[in-house]
Formats: C-alpha cells, structure tokens, sequence
C-alpha cells in the first residue's frame, strides 16, 4: 500500500511545543511535509511564554533530515504565522488549529477574562490564522484545515463552560468554511482528540491517561490533510488508536397544522415523544437542508389537510386519501461493513472463491450485490408502520404481508455512502379478501442521481371491498416461468442462523428470531425473512448468467409465495428467455415452492447457449449429459458455431420409444442447446437415436455412417451439416 506523502506541502501547526501538536508537527514531517512548529510556550492556562518547546520539536525534525522552523507567536497573531510559512517556505497548504488551553471554573465562578481569553486563543485564534490563509489557499485551489474541538463541547463538562463554548463555537467555524472552501478545493475538519497531556492530566483518572497516547491520534489529523481525502465539514471523535465521526441528526418531527392537532402548547406536551424519536433521522449537513426538510414536511401536512374530509376519514382505513401520500425523504448512510453484511445475510461465503468480491472490502473487485438497494425499498415500507400516513393511520400491522417485490437499480450500488430516499404509496387496490398497498421509494446518490426504484406489494388482509380498483396500471406484474423443465438450478443450504444474520441489515422484526412470537403467528420456529431468501435467489441467478457480475443486474420481480425455515436448503430453478431470467425457488427439501412468478432482467448478456441441467429425478438417460457438456463446450468455443450454421433437432429414443428432445442451434448467435424443440426457426436436420447408441456415436465406438447404414441412426434433412456436427461432437465432448 503506498505511503499518504506530503512532499512539497507546507503544514503551520499550532501549539505544536507539546501534546498533540508535537506528534502532528513530527509524522508530517516524517512523510515530507515541510512544518511550522508555532508555541509561545506558556502554562497551561496561557500564563508566561518561551522559545524552548518549539525550538525543540524544530530540532528533532531537522535531526532525522525533516524540514521545519519555529514561530513564538501567540495564534492571536494570526498574520504573523501564516507569514512565517510563506517566508520560509513560499506557500501554505495545511492548518492545524490546534493551539490551547484551559481555565476551568464552575459556571457562576467564571470571571471575564477566563472567558475572553479562552474564546481569544481557540476560537479568535483559528479565525485570525485561517483568515490570513485564506487567499493563498484560494488562489492555489488547494487547502486542508484542521480545527480541533473537544467532547466537552460537543457534550458538555462540568466546569467548563467557557471552554465548551469555546470549543463548539470551531465546529460553528468549520461548517461554514467547509461550505464556503468546497468550490477551491479548501476542506475543512474538526477534530474532537482524546489525550493523555498535560491539558488532562487533572482530569482524566491515571491509568486511562497512560492509555491515551497523543501519537494515537496524528494518523487521523494526517489522513484529514491529504489531498487524497475527499472529506469536508465532518466532526471526527479520536483516541487511543480509535475514531469515529460525529454528527448532528433530526428527528423527523411533528407538524402541527391539522385542524385536529394545532399548534397549543398542549398538543406540543402531547406529541413530545414524537418530538425526540430518532427511530427515523435526517442528517442535514447545510442550513438549506434543514429549511428544505422543514418546508417539505409542511407541504405534505398541507395535502393532508386539503385532502381529508374529516379527521375521522384521516384516522381510519381511507384508500383514496392515502394514495399519492409521499413521505418525508430519509437518509440512508452506509459502509463498506453494510455491505458486507448483507452479503453474509443473504448466503455469501468465503468458501466460494468468487464470493470475495462481496466480502472483502480490499478485493480489487468489491462491490455491492444489487439486490441490496431492497434495503432502500424496505425503509420506504416501514413508513407504513408509523401510523403517520394519512387513510392509513389506523392499519392493523399484525395484518400485513409483504406480498411482492419489484427492485430496479439505474447505477451498480456504491460500496459506501449517503443516499437520499423518496418514498410515497403509489397506488392502493382492491383485492376483495384484503387491500394490496403499493409503495415505492427512489435512492438518489449524493449527486442527486437516481440510483433505484423499489415497489413493494404490502396485502392487508381483510381491508379489501372498498370499492376500489382491481388493478393498478402502475404494478409491475409477476410471469409465469416458460414450461419447460429448468435451463439452470441451484441449490444452496441456509444457516441454521441465517435469519439472525440476515435481521442486522435492518429488519428486526421478532418473527424471523423469536419462537414465542414467531408461535403467536402460527410458525413452528422464527422464519427467514422473505428478502433474504430473495437474496439468494438474485445471488444465483448473478452467477449463473452473469458471472457474477453486478453491472449485468437491471431489475428483479417476485412473488412471495411461502416463508422458508433457517436451516433449510434453497433451490432456484431458473430459466434463461434472451436477457430475462425467470426463476422459481423452492425449498429443496420439500418442494415447496416459496417464490413464484418471479424473473431477473439482465443487460449487455453475451449471447451464449442455455446449459440445461434437469433435475435429477427428471431423466436418466446418458444422453442428457453430453447435451449439457455440449452446452458448456460452446460456451468455452463460440468459434464452433460459424463452422456449422444449422438448427438440429435431436430425437432420442429408449426401448424404441421416444425419451426426448434436444435442439442444438448453431444458428442463433452464440449457439445454444436446449431440451426440446427449437425455439426460433425449423430444424434444418432431425435426427432419431437410441440413448445408448448415441453415447456410442458421440465416444467415437460407432461411426456416423455405420449408424446410417444399418438405420440405427435416421436423418431427415441436411445430411451433410450432420456430418459436420458429428465431428464436432467427436471432437469436443469430454467423455
Ligand atoms: P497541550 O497543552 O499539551 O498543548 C497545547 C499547546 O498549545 C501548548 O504547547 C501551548 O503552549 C500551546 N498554546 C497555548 N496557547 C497558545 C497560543 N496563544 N499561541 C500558540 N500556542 C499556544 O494540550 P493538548 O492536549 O495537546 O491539546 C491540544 C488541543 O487539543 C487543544 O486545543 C485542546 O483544547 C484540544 N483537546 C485536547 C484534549 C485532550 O484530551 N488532550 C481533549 C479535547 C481537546
């Protein structure tokens, strides 16, 4: 892995005589950065001064061959650093507003000036340095700044008031820079360390202080200053080897604009744990964002109102006021390690070597399976659950099933990041035994790109009657598999914690964990999620057509039909119609069949013939074997099909009955074989053959002609483009 350099960078770190600051000023310097090391070298609370301490981190720079001078300045003299770097290094690329101090008092005790100087060195201090920056890192379109805040501003500490506002006032600071900076390429971060110095050394209990190393916490100030890192405006908690980001969230909220809920303060008191719930969040990360957020969940209070008739219709079960209902837009983030959680959620496994590409976040192909983005869908779909939806607020969610799903993905699923979810009920129609509720939620990537489109059919059971359509023009539709027997199948066992896994991603629902509640829903044991097995079926059809190969994936449709239990074996029968796969799974110990109607579409598939691979039970004869080595031979050499362009059709008998029929098409691009007869065009050549005979024709014991003349082998049409494809035969069959 190469090294992060900062050769020809110039780094002006603040109070970098001790703590913190030292270890900065030393590992950039260490990785080729040329370092002002700024410290007027006073007390703790910003008593006296001196030269010494920043002398010394120069020296021991410069002693392993590191460049970096020294400046004494106070940071309240701003100018003055910033000069120091562009006199001695002709530029500035990198601020670490890191210079402090402390002057802790309990609130009411707190004079003027522990106030004044505090807020004078943090906050005036990183304003005065960064503003004398400024224009040079404009005009070289290049900055990185560093302002360090601390968890009691974040959180609050006793003792600290003035520190803490102090300290919540940078991150005020970089917010606003990380806005105003974006367009020159200047980023700006705010670090909250955690630090044995000698800031903490009152505070933080011994032997903790000797755990907190302050070299624990330079990887990540460094990381935050390379011009690889994209990150801008983000609050990242460190120590001890450890760091995580922090951010402001909103809770969706209430409005207060019905008729039936104004705003009283009654009704304030009356929703307030509505107020605080954060089971659903936003993160606005600009001002606008949150006007937006506010506007929006407005507008939709307002459709509400103008839309409902009476408050009791807004209570009860009201299709017609539902339908159209959108929801607030959710965020969703994300991580390399969600990723691969689904992944193991949905049966992938280190055991199959091109799994890894699901698994491992360093495997030069990771990537997300696409059926991920249901994960998106089933956010949208929760919003039925809230009671918050206008004609559905008093919807018995005991009666709920998740009937049908419908994904489609415009864009392969980035391995990490925020996505922005719209979701509505896009239709609401009229079953008669219940009411099937259509909900849909597009995820747009951070630039506003629409990613994919979820449609889940939810079936209330017993709401149907209401005098609602039958159909709705906006579903997409289950197909029936061809009749055929299956071109592909694949079978693979669920873990007996299959469900357990799979719940992580997101669906905790206590039927898929649960055996007490799973009983009161009439299962013998907690059943996997409907999804999951969907995931597996998505998974398989991946690989066997598309080589596992996530850009290839365009849509999925299914019916869920039965629920599969942990443990059991999933088998996805699947059969290939040009790019669409139809598919049915079952459970393979059963035979029940637990996903009906269902199909994958896929894209820019290269023509390639069908490999059949019946089921076991469903034929014996030796034959079908060499049909499907036949098969997986022309998918290795395409070259064979332009030397016989013909259709053969292949009748094979037993005990002088018919047994079966196998097409060989070497006239459709990419050739293809297949049980049965052909699917586009006339045989040009049939042939009729014993089983066992064939077997013999194709292992080279019997010849062509032979067969011929004794009528063991009856042709109709083309003889000569037979004799062209027995050879191939010959040939290429791996017997
Ligand atoms: P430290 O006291 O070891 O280092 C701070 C340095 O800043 C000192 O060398 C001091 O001489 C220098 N300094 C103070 N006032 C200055 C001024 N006006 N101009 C130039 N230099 C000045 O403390 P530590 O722990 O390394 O703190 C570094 C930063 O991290 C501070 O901003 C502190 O508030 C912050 N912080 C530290 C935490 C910790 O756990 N150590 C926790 C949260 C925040």
């Amino acid at each position: 892995m190469a090294e992060l350099r900062y050769d020809g960078r110039v780094a002006l770190i603040t109070g970098a005589g001790g703590g913190l600051g030292r270890e900065y000023a030393l590992m950039f310097a260490a990785r080729g950065a040329s370092v002002v090391v700024n410290d007027l070298g006073g007390g703790p609370s910003g008593d006296g001064d001196g030269t010494k301490i920043a002398d010394k981190v120069v020296a021991e720079i410069r002693a392993k061959g590191g460049k970096a001078v020294a400046n004494y300045d106070s940071v309240e003299e701003g100018e003055k650093l910033v000069q120091t770097a562009l006199d001695h290094f002709g530029r500035i690329d990198i601020i670490v507003n890191n210079a402090g101090i402390i002057r802790d008092r309990s609130f009411a005790r707190i004079s003027d000036t522990d106030w004044d100087l505090i807020h004078r060195v943090h906050v005036r201090g990183a304003f005065l340095i960064t503003r004398a920056a400024w224009p040079h890192m404009k005009k070289q379109k290049y900055g990185r700044i560093i302002m360090t805040s601390s968890a009691s501003g974040l959180y609050g500490n006793f003792g600290q008031a003035n520190y803490s506002a102090a300290k919540m006032g940078l991150v005020g600071l970089c917010n606003t820079l990380s806005i105003e900076g974006t367009k020159y390429n200047i980023h700006c971060n705010t670090i909250a360390p955690i630090a044995g110095s000698r800031l903490t050394e009152d505070i933080i209990p011994e032997e903790i202080f000797k755990l907190l190393k302050a070299e624990a916490v330079a990887p990540v100030v460094l990381y935050l200053c390379h011009e690889e890192c994209e990150e801008n405006g983000g609050v990242f908690e460190s120590g001890a080897g450890w760091v995580g980001q922090v951010k402001v969230q909103r809770a969706e909220g209430v409005v207060f604009a019905t008729e039936a809920a104004k705003l009283t303060p009654e009704n304030v008191r009356d929703s307030w744990s509505t107020v605080g719930d954060m089971s659903t969040c936003h993160y606005p990360t600009a001002a606008g964002d949150s006007t937006v957020l506010v506007v929006q969940s407005f507008e939709n209070a307002k459709r509400d109102i103008t839309r409902s008739t009476t408050s009791a219709e807004e209570d009860g079960f009201n299709p017609s006021l539902a339908i159209g209902q959108k929801f607030p837009s959710a965020q969703f983030s994300y991580t390399p390690n969600d990723v691969i959680l689904y992944a193991l959620g949905v049966g992938a496994s280190t055991s199959q070597p091109d799994h890894l590409k699901f698994l491992f976040e360093l495997n030069e192909d990771f990537c997300t399976l696409p059926s991920f983005a249901v994960l998106l869908g089933q956010k949208g779909m929760g919003n039925l659950f809230m009671g918050r939806i206008p004609g559905l607020r008093d919807i018995d969610i005991t009666k709920i099933l998740h009937g049908e799903q419908y994904l489609e993905v415009f864009k392969p699923m980035p391995t990490s990041g925020t996505l922005t979810t719209e979701s509505q009920i896009a239709d609401i129609v009229d079953k008669g035994s219940g009411a099937l509720i259509l909900t849909e939620t597009k995820a747009y990537n951070e630039n506003k790109e629409l990613l994919s489109l979820s449609q889940s059919a939810i079936f209330l059971v017993g709401a149907g009657g209401f005098g609602g359509r039958k159909k709705s023009e906006k579903a997409k539709l289950t197909v029936k598999p061809p009749s055929r027997s299956p071109d592909a199948s694949m079978k693979e066992k669920t873990s007996i914690d299959q469900a357990a896994l799979y719940r992580l991603t997101g669906d905790a629902n206590p039927l898929h964990i649960d055996p007490a509640f799973a009983a009161m829903g009439g299962f013998s044991k907690p059943i996997l999620h409907g999804l999951c097995s969907f995931g597996f079926s998505c998974r398989h059809v991946l690989k066997q057509f598309a080589d596992n190969d996530v850009t290839k994936f365009k849509a999925v449709k299914c019916r869920f039909a039965k629920p599969v239990l942990p443990g059991q074996t999933i088998q996805t029968d699947m059969w290939r119609e040009g790019n669409r796969i139809h598919f049915q799974t079952k459970v393979a110990e059963t035979g029940t069949v637990v996903i009906s109607g269902a199909y994958v579409d896929l894209i820019n598939l290269a023509p390639q013939p069908t490999v059949v691979e019946p089921a076991a039970s469903e034929s014996s004869l030796a034959s079908d074997v060499l049909f499907q080595e036949l098969g997986r031979q022309l998918s290795e050499h395409p070259d064979l099909v332009k030397k016989a362009k013909g259709i053969f059709l292949y009748i094979i008998t037993k005990d002088g009955k018919e047994a079966s029929q196998w097409t060989l098409d070497l006239k459709t691009a990419g050739g293809a074989v297949y049980r049965g007869q052909p699917k586009t065009g006339k045989s040009n050549v049939t042939v009729t053959i014993a089983d066992a005979d064939f077997v013999d024709l194709v292992s080279g014991k019997l010849s062509g002609q032979q067969a011929f003349m004794t009528g063991r082998l009856k042709v109709k049409g083309n003889v000569m483009l037979l004799q062209k494809i027995s050879q191939l035969l010959v040939a290429k069959a791996k017997l």
